[in-house]
């Protein structure tokens, strides 16, 4: 039977490649055929070229005017943060005593984490991203929760219990055996199952002892294929705070370094006061960047440095860093990314925006082929975006000359409302409501 087969119909964008490094990095059909089989692609290509292999029979969506691309990767983000995005504070410390660590503390609440996180996906989905790489609380729980969530909506998701034993209030702090045993079990338990992946997460270098710093880099180690997610050199007031806390490392990132913590499947937030040995090293250990833009701006950590990470050929992706980070959009990412570069004298055209936003992501994570692009056998995870969502989104999009300036203005204008549709493994997960 056909029954498997859906087919959709649209101007398609997927990457095969970074477009600031390569030339025909991406494939364009303006217009363009979808065709997905049992939650997978099957191809992606011209209408005209395949519409005559169509299996009959086949349902036939007719999105014409709208443009398909893979749904957005966010990866980095805090779902327990959900409820208190737009907190303000005079920078990161002040923010996460003040409301950070306060609304944390309810995610021992096994009701209450499940209410957030159901909360968060639909979010995510509104908004066109359908993988994310999630930070969960100190609480197992607020793992399960997470994951029970993410497995409901048949999502690709990677999350954690983070990891803190100390400089934070005590009903939030774990022990090193503590930390470690309960991520041991969430691993078996959920790494691995479904679409649901395990990420090691200690919070950052200054909530956590030399000693659970060590039994994490061991648990890397040990699990070579979850992954490890933590921040990094995001403010100046948290480096010098690093630097007192660890006077014999070479660095912030150094620190991780020297616990066994750079490697592939580690994502590093913000990476804003590295320096080039701090990057060279990240490049040689095929650790990758997640570039938070509305969460640095917002909080006034400071600028992504595009070139230099470039330079170094570090993998990057783009990511919201909600609470800290205003949007949960990926289009408003783009929006203040693009931003971030111009301020510091870099210019980041559109179609590596949208790059960034998919195979990018995928890549930084290890996951090219499964995510982030419409190779056939990867997972349908797509999104329909409407370039007249709105009115002046509508006026624009209609006097644009070439596919880049309508990505620009898409990334520039576009939000929530942006998107008409989101898939899921094949699955309709969000419609938006006209
Ligand atoms: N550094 C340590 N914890 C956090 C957090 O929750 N958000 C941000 N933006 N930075 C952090
Ligand atoms: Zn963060």
């Amino acid at each position: 039977s056909n029954g498997a087969f859906q087919a959709y119909r649209a101007s398609l964008l997927h990457f095969n490649d970074d477009p600031a490094f390569h030339q025909n990095a991406y494939s364009w059909h303006e217009d363009g055929l979808l065709i997905v089989n049992d939650g997978h692609v099957h191809v992606a290509g011209d209408y005209a070229q395949l519409v005559d292999f169509l299996p009959p029979g086949t349902p036939l969506h007719d999105y014409r005017g709208k443009l398909i691309v893979p749904g957005f990767i966010d990866t980095h983000v805090h779902y327990p943060q959900t409820d208190m995005i737009a907190s303000p504070a005079p920078g990161l410390l002040p923010w996460l005593d003040k409301y950070t660590f306060p609304t944390e503390r309810k995610f021992a609440d096994p009701a209450h984490a499940a209410q957030v996180a159901s909360f968060f996906l639909d979010e995510l989905l509104r908004c066109g991203t359908t993988s994310a790489m999630v930070y969960c609380t100190v609480h197992p729980q607020s793992v399960d929760a997470f994951f029970g969530a993410s497995e409901a909506r048949n999502l690709r998701m990677v999350a954690g219990k983070v990891l803190m034993d100390r400089n934070c209030p005590e009903f939030l702090q774990d022990t090193p055996e503590s930390g470690a045993r309960d991520s041991e079990a969430l691993i078996q338990k959920w790494h691995k199952r479904g679409r649901q992946l395990y990420a090691i997460t200690p919070r950052f270098a200054p909530t956590s002892s030399e000693a659970q710093l060590e039994l994490a880099g061991a648990l890397a180690k040990a699990y070579p294929d979850t992954y490890l997610q933590t921040h990094v050199a995001e403010n100046t007031d948290e480096v010098a705070w690093v630097k007192s806390l660890f006077p014999q490392a070479r660095s912030y990132m150094d620190v991780y370094d020297r616990y066994g913590m750079l490697r592939p499947r580690s994502m590093y937030a913000h990476c804003i006061w590295l320096d080039d040995a701090d990057r060279q090293r990240m490049s040689e250990t095929g650790s990758a960047i997640s570039i938070c833009p509305t969460s640095n701006l917002f909080l006034g950590s400071g600028l992504f440095d595009f070139e230099r990470a470039d330079a170094a050929r570090v993998p990057l992706s783009l990511a919201t860093d909600v609470g800290g980070g205003t949007s949960f959009s990926m289009l408003q990412t783009m929006n203040e990314a693009y931003k971030v570069a111009r301020m510091g004298g870099s210019y980041l055209p559109a179609l590596r925006m949208f790059y960034l936003a998919t195979l990018g992501g995928a890549r930084a994570m290890q996951l090219d082929g499964t995510i982030g692009s419409f190779v056939p056998g990867a997972e349908a995870d797509f999104i329909v975006l409407d370039p007249q969502a709105t009115a002046l989104l509508a006026r624009r999009t209609e006097r644009t000359e070439n596919l880049e300036e309508l990505l620009f203005a898409i990334a520039m204008l576009g939000d929530d409302r942006t998107v008409a549709a989101t898939y899921a493994a094949g699955r309709p997960v969000h419609r938006r409501a006209n």
